[in-house]
């Protein structure tokens, strides 16, 4: 048994989306999640920018010897993940990618878009992943601001009707952001009935995979710590 935390960071509200299914399949660890609402959006910043805040985000989770710390942000994954990896080579961190490689294996033929941050969407190992993977129908669209309009409890649904409205009988759409999941009834007000397909699952599978021996069956305490206001209502919200 081990019962060091489990540690979640994100630019925000956003990583919730993950660690919900996480807590669903895993309620005996203990976590922390770290929202750094005040650097959302990630999305926007630069290489460098992001490599100093996601270093700083990571010394502060040091403090709570984490067992696993867990990207839960797309963005940040795509952008620093790797040199984040050469940094701490000590810890274990699971990443966040847009779940396109599941298009690919099950849906060929489905009529299928793809929405990210534009860090992500510009960032080379997304693009290389993009290219790898996608399917005959299937486009992917920057959405820049968002995971801003959801961090901040701003209704998104007049920025995705712009956004999306030259798409029609759209089939699927991968979120390939953690706030996105946040916005599915706006999307489906401007898309229709479509079908979702987020990284949540991938996530808690690999989590489970490499903490089989490691895991703690007497916890089940979530500690949440935010660099901007007050989001532990908002988290327990998505969580629950
Ligand atoms: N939730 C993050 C992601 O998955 C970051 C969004 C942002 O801050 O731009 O990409």
């Amino acid at each position: 048994m081990n019962k060091k935390p489990i540690c979640f960071f994100d630019s925000g509200i956003g990583g919730a989306t993950i660690l919900k299914e996480v807590v669903k399949q895993l309620p005996n660890e203990n976590y922390v999640y770290y929202a750094d609402s005040k650097n959302n959006p990630y999305g926007n910043k630069t290489k460098e920018e992001l490599f100093n805040i996601i270093s700083s985000v990571v010394d502060n989770l040091l403090k709570y010897d984490p067992k696993l710390i867990i990207c839960a942000c797309n963005t940040a994954t795509e952008v620093v993940l790797n040199d984040i990896r050469k940094k701490y080579p000590n810890l274990t961190f699971v990443g966040t990618e847009p779940a396109i490689k599941v298009i690919h294996d099950k849906y060929q033929n489905k009529k299928t878009l793809v929405l990210t941050t534009k860090g992500t969407g510009e960032s080379k190992r997304f693009k290389a992943l993009f290219n790898n993977y996608k399917t005959p129908d299937c486009t992917l669209i920057e959405a820049p601001f968002l995971a801003g309009l959801i961090e901040n409890n701003k209704d998104p649904y007049p920025y995705l009707k712009d956004l999306l409205k030259n798409y029609k009988d759209i089939d699927i759409v991968v979120l390939g952001c953690t706030h996105f999941p946040l916005a599915k009834e706006a999307i489906k007000k401007v898309l229709g009935d479509v079908m979702f397909i987020d990284g949540s699952i991938g996530i808690t599978d690999r989590i489970k995979n490499i903490l089989k021996d490691n895991l703690n069956y007497n916890g089940g305490n979530i500690n949440i710590i935010s660099t901007k206001g007050n989001v532990s209502e908002a988290i327990l919200k998505i969580i629950n």
